[in-house]
């Protein structure tokens, strides 16, 4: 029979990899008072993990460390193997290729206590495609987050057909437990949910340049300065609710419905994403950024992203 942890007894977490997506994962782990075990294979991992929780916990102080929370209780590894051996809970930030994934769950299969709990961070590959080698597959989940993890509430959780249930609904909890938005994707598909609806958008922003409608600079606004304010408050249903005034849905659903159709009519397919598209996305850009370096552009996100969060958990 297999054991899980009560959230409050869970001390120790791994992270496998620590780029992007595990470095930020550490930071948060870090803030929220665990002791975080880290393992990447690539030269200088261990100063770049150093740094970007440095820089992170200013940010993670102003929205609130938990009182035990150091940052001294992070620990290096030389193997995946030593980095999971302690672990309550796995967080997995390997780069997004099935091979590379297989071979490292290969390694620690049997490397984890056996009530430890497995989670990948996978933006879109389908988890059972990930553990057909696996002997402990019930353990394994998808717990997908949002680039900046240590800011970004929302995590997807997904099962695989091997996965049991009672892990999934641990895994929804423990999330929540140190606060995260969790929320349960109830079927395996290619890109989850959320990044399946930022193709979707994303597909239409570049047909926009494809078609000349707007410069980069205006695509980039028709979102952030519109839609995409609404959007941190509500999500698109419920701003539709509200599209519809006193009568709600129903009258958005009746009124709006039909124009949605005829406009969908005329998003069939999807741009060819050719070097010449990528070359006229980057120009705009530069123009739109001006003298902002990614450092800037990465700082102002977050220092805004920071300001939207304190907002919206009024
Ligand atoms: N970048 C995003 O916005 C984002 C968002 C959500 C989820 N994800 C997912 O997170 C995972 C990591 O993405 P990322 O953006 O952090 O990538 P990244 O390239 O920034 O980092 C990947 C890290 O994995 C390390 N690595 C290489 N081989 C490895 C191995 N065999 N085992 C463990 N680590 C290894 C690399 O050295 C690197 O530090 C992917 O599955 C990705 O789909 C990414």
């Amino acid at each position: 029979m297999f054991t899980y942890l009560p959230f409050d007894q869970v001390k120790n977490i791994s992270v496998l990899g620590t780029g992007t997506m595990g470095a930020s994962w550490v930071s948060y782990f870090l803030a929220q008072g665990y002791n975080v075990s880290a393992w990447d294979p690539s030269d200088g991992w261990e100063s770049r993990l150093r740094t970007f929780v440095d820089t992170a916990w200013p940010q993670l102080e102003s929205l609130g460390l938990a009182s035990n929370a150091s940052k001294t209780a992070l620990t290096f590894n030389n193997s995946p193997e030593s980095c999971v051996a302690n672990a309550d809970f796995v967080q997995e930030n390997a780069p997004e290729r099935i091979g590379i994934k297989q071979e490292l769950y290969a390694k620690i299969d049997h490397a984890m206590p056996d009530h430890t709990i497995f989670s990948t961070s996978t933006s879109g590959l389908i988890l059972s495609d990930l553990v057909t080698s696996v002997d402990t597959a019930h353990r394994f989940v998808v717990g997908h987050p949002f680039n900046p993890p240590h800011l970004i509430p929302l995590v997807e959780v997904v099962a695989g057909q091997k996965t049991d249930p009672a892990v999934t609904e641990w895994t929804m909890g423990f999330y929540k437990h140190i606060g995260k938005h969790s929320i349960l994707i109830r079927k395996e598909v290619r890109g989850h949910l959320a990044n399946r609806l930022q193709a979707a958008l994303w597909r239409e922003a570049t047909l926009a340049v494809v078609n000349d409608l707007a410069s980069i600079e205006d695509i980039n606004a028709a979102m952030s300065q519109g839609p995409g304010l609404r959007l941190a408050v509500m999500g698109p249903h419920m701003i539709f609710n509200l599209t519809g005034g006193k009568g709600g849905f129903e009258k958005f659903y009746s009124h709006f419905g039909p124009a949605m159709e005829e406009w969908w009519k005329t998003m069939q397919g999807e741009p060819e994403l050719t070097r010449e598209l990528c070359d006229a996305i980057v120009a705009g850009l530069k123009d739109e950024a001006g003298s902002r370096t990614i450092d800037d552009l990465e700082a102002e996100r977050d220092r805004k992203l920071l300001n939207v969060l304190k907002a919206v958990k009024d």
